[in-house]
């Protein structure tokens, strides 16, 4: 009814105008965009990345104020994500080391970029955006997720545009996009205007990356019909209930560092229901190098532990930085028997009273947390096509 008015309103200006011949501007046609050829894209049928349904105990956001989630916006994100010419010679995307079949992780320790191989292993992207730590990469060396997503463009192993030592730079990359067939117009369609600019493909990038969310895990049904975390979930299994608990509560130890009562302490860094990292987190203990001998103590940050390993416990890729474990189990022997030798930055919540922790696991206790684990991995966002590759092959 509105509308029929403002449209009736709005002929009547037009009309009273077109009376006039001389000076009258035509209201511009709504801009039809079309690139079929090229992407699987709907453009008049946008999927919805910005009115996404999130659980009510989800609170944790780091969105950056003024880059909040748009259609149009995140789309471009999509494209941007998933197109091999973010790179010098066009043959590694993001997507690339970034798979959604893996939770948005890579299978491999060090992943290929256009000069060789990563120097520490791929990180998830699941629910990226859910967490306290606004600070981005297992190091948090970038500030934020707008300014984390150009750098592995301007990184000379990854992408190739660090604009040194003969490598191109930015404003090459912009320049080639330019000179694209669609990126002009998707640039209007999603700013208002055909100007392509480091942070228009930082917004968009990050708006892509932190639309991608998971929800739909066997933890999700039982919080739900929960009060908070520490209750016993009425669709888990004992077994489940008793990981969560373990996960969940600090533990008891005596004076050599030995637990010998309550729970393991994760949640106390992989903090629930977002299970993001806590700021304050040292290092864990992790600190073997990929690409040197040299300790690698920086590593203070880990992706949300949601999608770890799928719903049905198969691991999506390796795990930690160094991706130098396979198993969960092999993850529970870490912090099982947690080793200081030279290291400088460990956690105080593993190294008690000085000792490096020793957990004191039984069989059980191990199998019971990996149980827990597996009941955050979702499905949706393995599958969803509007996380897949737009282009068409
Ligand atoms: C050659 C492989 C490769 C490519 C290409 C790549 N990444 Fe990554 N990505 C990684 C690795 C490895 C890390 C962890 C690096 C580190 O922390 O030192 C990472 C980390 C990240 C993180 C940090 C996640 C977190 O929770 O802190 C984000 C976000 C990300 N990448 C997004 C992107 C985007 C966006 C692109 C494309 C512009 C991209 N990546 C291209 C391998 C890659
Ligand atoms: C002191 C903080 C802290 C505690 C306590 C802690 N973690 Fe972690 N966790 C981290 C950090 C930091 C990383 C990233 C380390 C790295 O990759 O080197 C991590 C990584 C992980 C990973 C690998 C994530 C990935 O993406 O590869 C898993 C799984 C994990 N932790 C599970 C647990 C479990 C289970 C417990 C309890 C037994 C636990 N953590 C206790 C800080 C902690």
């Amino acid at each position: 009814m509105k509308s029929t008015i403002l449209i009736l309103i709005g002929l009547l200006i037009f009309s009273c105008g077109s009376d006039n011949n001389n000076d009258y501007t035509p209201i511009p046609e709504e801009q039809t965009i079309d690139f079929s050829n090229i992407l699987t894209i709907d453009f008049d049928n946008l999927h919805n990345y910005s009115n996404q349904s999130i659980p009510n105990y989800i609170i944790k956001d780091n969105t950056t104020p003024g880059n909040e989630i748009t259609n149009e916006v995140a789309t471009l994100g999509r494209i941007l994500f998933y197109d091999k010419n973010l790179s010098a010679d066009n043959t590694i995307a993001c997507a690339s080391c970034h798979k959604q079949s893996l939770a948005f992780t890579d299978n491999v320790q060090a992943s290929s970029g256009i000069n060789g191989l990563t120097s520490r292993h791929s990180m998830r992207l699941v629910n990226a955006r859910f967490g306290v730590e606004a600070k981005f990469f297992w190091d948090e060396r970038a500030i934020n997720l707008e300014t984390q997503t150009t750098m592995p463009i301007q990184d000379h192993v990854e992408m190739g545009f660090s604009g040194e030592n003969g490598d191109e730079n930015f404003n090459d990359l912009i320049a080639k996009l330019e000179l694209t067939e669609y990126y002009p117009a998707l640039f209007n369609f999603a700013f208002g205007s055909e100007d392509i600019t480091e942070l228009r493909i930082q917004n968009a990038l990050a708006q892509f990356v932190r639309s991608i969310q998971s929800f739909d895990s066997k933890y999700d049904v039982g919080r739900a019909l929960a009060n908070n975390d520490g209750q016993p979930f009425t669709n888990f299994s004992p077994q489940e209930n008793q990981g969560k608990q373990l996960f969940l509560q600090p533990p008891v130890y005596n004076n050599q560092g030995v637990r010998i009562n309550g729970g393991l302490g994760c949640a106390g860094c992989h903090q629930a229901p977002e299970f993001d990292i806590d700021p304050n987190s040292l290092n864990n203990g992790m600190i073997g190098s990929i690409a040197s001998n040299i300790p690698d103590l920086n590593v203070t940050r880990s992706p949300s532990l949601r999608d770890v390993v799928k719903a049905d416990g198969s691991a999506n890729g390796l795990f930690m930085h160094n991706g130098s474990l396979t198993t969960l189990d092999q993850v529970l022997e870490h912090y099982n028997s947690i080793s200081l030798t030279n290291n400088s930055n460990i956690d105080p919540r593993l190294s008690p009273g000085g000792e490096g922790q020793n957990l004191n696991l039984t069989e059980d206790e191990k199998q019971a947390v990996i149980a827990f684990l597996q009941t955050l991995g979702g499905t949706d966002v393995y599958t969803n096509e509007k996380w897949s590759n737009p282009f068409i092959q």
